[in-house]
């Protein structure tokens, strides 16, 4: 297993490029089984999730290449309509498939994923979707089996007990393009990811509005395009958050370059409120760290709210504020994995039901700590990089899963970390 090693202390400065979004990617790809015609997907994260959904893809039949972020993707037949156990249990987006082999083949098997690090994860939002477009659904030895003779359009509330699901909005919407006549989704995601997905379906033909709103609508019939379609992935949100709080957290100077500012408006007013100074220009953010770092409260909620997938590095940065905190997260219930390892560097942190209460501390001192989850993960490295002393981050897997060359991009920045083996 690798593991990171961190000497702290070092301001990052300089320019970063911002990678595709993973959580695009993976739909996406997923979506290209939809077409019998050749798709290629530019600004594709070389991260492991994404080589995870290619090994599904193409064990479904795809021919694929993928060279210097481009994937090529070719599904003359599909082959197998089962996502096995042993690619579902490695990443839950492989469920992904179900919305799109439906819609192509009237028919899937695709593991249940179970739960995870951040808690218990359900897919009945999914399942009642694709019911409710027509779909007999039995649960067999650990499978959803879904299976139908015709897909029909339908109005579909997908509200859940959490709110809004991103993956359900993008599960169905895959699923509605295989379906007679339109398909309302209401309490849809808002979320940039199901606006790039639904970008890309339109390339593929597909009639579809409403993404970015709460309310889709998804005219079904076959994948219309003639020939091969060429597609380009949005730029990763949370990747280029990460980078704004590594800047902030190291009193850096960093210009973060090919991102999107305005998916990130929560992010940028929250860290303007710990003192951060932040310009924004069009495709390029610039963060500069200041001290003291302000105390913030944090309230998770679904885009264009503050995203759960932040508030693990907003952690590490308000453990050196110069007051108490609070982070109230909304959308999952064991998403604080991150406290106790930061409380190991010297942080002075309470869990107090779904609610983090942070007393900043002056300082951080290294140690050895262990990665739960991928953004818990990304929040160790920056706590790492505003440390005294050395932090060994163990069980990078988690960080290798979402973010490309996540420590070459730090070490450009002038940050000390390196990889090694245990
Ligand atoms: C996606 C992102 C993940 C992000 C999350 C929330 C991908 C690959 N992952 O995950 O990084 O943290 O959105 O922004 O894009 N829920 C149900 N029933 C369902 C489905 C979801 O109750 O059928 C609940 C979940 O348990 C959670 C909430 O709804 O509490 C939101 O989850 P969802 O938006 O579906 O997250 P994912 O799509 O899995």
């Amino acid at each position: 297993m690798d593991r990171f090693v961190i000497e702290g202390g070092k301001r990052l400065s300089g320019v970063v490029e911002i990678s595709g979004a993973k959580n695009s990617a993976l739909p996406i790809i997923a979506a290209s089984i939809l077409t019998d015609k050749r798709v290629i997907i530019e600004n594709v994260p070389d991260v492991m999730d994404v080589h995870t959904m290619i090994q599904l893809v193409e064990y479904l039949g795809s021919v694929v290449k993928f060279k210097r972020n481009i994937l090529e993707i070719y599904t003359p037949k599909i082959k197998r309509i089962i996502a096995p156990y042993n690619i579902v249990r490695k990443m839950r987006a492989s469920y992904y498939v179900l919305g799109a082999l439906i819609a192509r083949e009237k028919k899937a098997k695709v593991s249940l994923p179970g739960g995870c690090a951040i808690g218990p994860r359900p897919v009945d939002l999914h399942i009642k979707g694709i019911k409710a477009l027509g779909c007999d659904v039995d649960i067999e030895q650990g499978y959803i089996v879904a299976k139908s003779k015709k897909l029909k359009g339908v109005e579909i509330n997908l509200q859940g007990a959490k709110g809004t699901s991103v993956g359900a909005t993008i599960n169905v919407m895959l699923a509605a393009t295989g379906a007679e006549g339109v398909t309302t989704i209401n309490f849809a995601a808002c979320e940039p990811e199901v606006v790039d997905v639904a970008n890309f379906l339109k390339k593929l033909g597909i009639e579809i509005e409403g993404a970015g709103t709460n309310q889709i609508k998804i005219t079904g019939g076959n994948c219309s395009c003639s020939e091969e379609v060429r597609y380009r992935i949005i730029p990763d949100r949370i990747e280029t958050g990460t980078f704004a709080v590594a800047s902030a957290i190291t009193m850096g100077d960093v210009e973060i370059k090919n991102c999107e500012p305005h998916h990130l408006t929560a992010v940028i007013d929250k860290l303007r409120e710990t003192g951060a100074v932040i310009e924004v220009k069009d495709k390029e953010i610039i963060v500069r760290g200041n001290r003291p770092i302000n105390p913030t409260d944090i309230f998770v909620a679904p885009y264009p709210g503050f995203p759960t997938d932040m508030q693990a590095q907003f952690m590490a940065l308000l453990s050196l504020a110069s007051g108490t905190s609070t982070i109230k997260e909304t959308i999952f219930e064991n998403r604080f994995m991150q406290a106790v390892e930061l409380s190991r560097m010297g942080a002075n942190i309470t869990l107090e039901g779904d609610t983090a209460v942070i007393k900043g501390v002056k300082s951080l001192s290294g140690t050895y700590v262990m990665a739960s989850d991928l953004r818990a993960s990304a929040c160790l490295v920056l706590a790492g990089l505003a440390a005294k002393g050395k932090t060994y981050v163990r069980r990078i897997y988690h960080l290798d899963r979402g973010y490309e060359k996540f420590e070459k991009k730090l070490r450009k920045l002038g940050a000390r970390i390196r990889r090694e083996k245990e």
